[in-house]
């Protein structure tokens, strides 16, 4: 069994409502994605306008689109629109609470038991968060029994870890020195579900994929402030176990920190900017058609 510290410092189940609810009260005050002082992280920036413009595209002018694991709902704002309905659903009530825009509508739910009729929403969205459910395949099954007719899901998976050093290189350092974020064996981690995975994970739903984008970032960071900004964007639960260790330990990583950095990245044409990849896929499924499925293999 995982645990997780709380706000309060007591332990939570990974993957619990009570883990979660520790996470966000932890994070939402950040509003990560907001761009109020122009410091918007680039790398999850360029991830969140790359998801919202497939989105929008499957989604067309109206209908209802649902984002499972909405989180402080940085998707939902950028795909809300006139004439359409948005859902933020998470398991999570906090970060809903303090989505107040005009035609989204918050859904406290486990993804797995999402109490809505079927056959109502047009497109299902899931950015950084299929790993992080603990069933992720009766999840696509619950979503699948959602869609209406022409209805899609589209899921972001990340890239091979050499691919995507921006989170793994903040993960690695912090599992060193926070013996609690270590997953133990079984548990889904964010490079565990590639767009194979996703497909043999579909596939009891009656889902098949039917477009792949690949997507890519890269953020230039000059110091440790502005990594752990990229990072937290990145990877809520690291970032909560950090803000929650004592502040001589968050000191002696930033110290840790430029020496790691300068091992696994390349610096740009500035020396002094190190230059953290990221890349992902944004995989798009919908019900397999009825020819599919009557269709004899071989
Ligand atoms: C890594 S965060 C991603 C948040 C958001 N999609 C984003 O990209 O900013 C994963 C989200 O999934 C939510 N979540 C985790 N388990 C869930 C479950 N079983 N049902 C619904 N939401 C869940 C968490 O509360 C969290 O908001």
């Amino acid at each position: 069994m995982t645990a997780a510290p709380t706000t309060d410092g007591a332990a939570a189940t990974y993957g619990s409502r009570t883990h979660w609810d520790g996470v966000h009260a932890l994070l939402e005050d950040r509003a990560l994605l907001e761009d109020r002082s122009g410091a918007r992280p680039q790398a999850a920036g360029a991830l969140l306008d790359h998801m919202a413009a497939v989105a929008d595209r499957l989604a067309g002018a109206g209908g209802v689109v649902m984002d499972l694991g909405a989180g402080q709902g940085a998707l939902v704002r950028a795909l809300a629109q006139p004439g359409r309905l948005v859902i933020a659903s998470d398991i999570a009530a906090g970060p809903l609470a303090a989505i107040r825009v005009p035609g989204i509508a918050g859904l406290v739910a486990d993804a797995a038991r999402p109490a809505l009729k079927p056959g109502v929403i047009d497109l299902i969205t899931c950015l950084r968060g299929l790993w992080t459910l603990p069933d992720p395949a009766g999840v696509l099954t619950a979503m699948a029994g959602l869609l209406a007719p022409g209805g899609h899901i589209l899921v972001q998976l990340w890239d091979r870890p050499a691919r995507c050093r921006l989170i793994g290189t903040g993960a690695a350092l912090l599992g060193k020195v926070l013996p609690g974020l270590t997953r133990p064996a079984g548990e889904a981690g964010p490079f565990d579900i590639d767009p194979d995975g996703l497909v043999a994970l579909a596939a009891p739903a009656g889902l098949e994929l039917v477009a792949i984008e690949d997507g890519a970032a890269t953020a230039g960071i000059c110091d440790a402030a502005g990594y752990w900004r990229e990072f937290d964007a990145l990877a809520e639960t690291a970032a909560a176990a950090r803000l929650r260790a004592p502040a001589a330990l968050q000191a002696r990583l930033d110290a840790a920190l430029p020496g790691v950095l300068d091992r696994v990245l390349p610096r740009g044409g500035d020396a002094a900017v190190w230059q953290a990849p990221i890349a992902w896929h944004l995989c798009t499924l919908a019900p397999r058609t009825v020819q599919d499925r009557i269709t004899p293999p071989g």
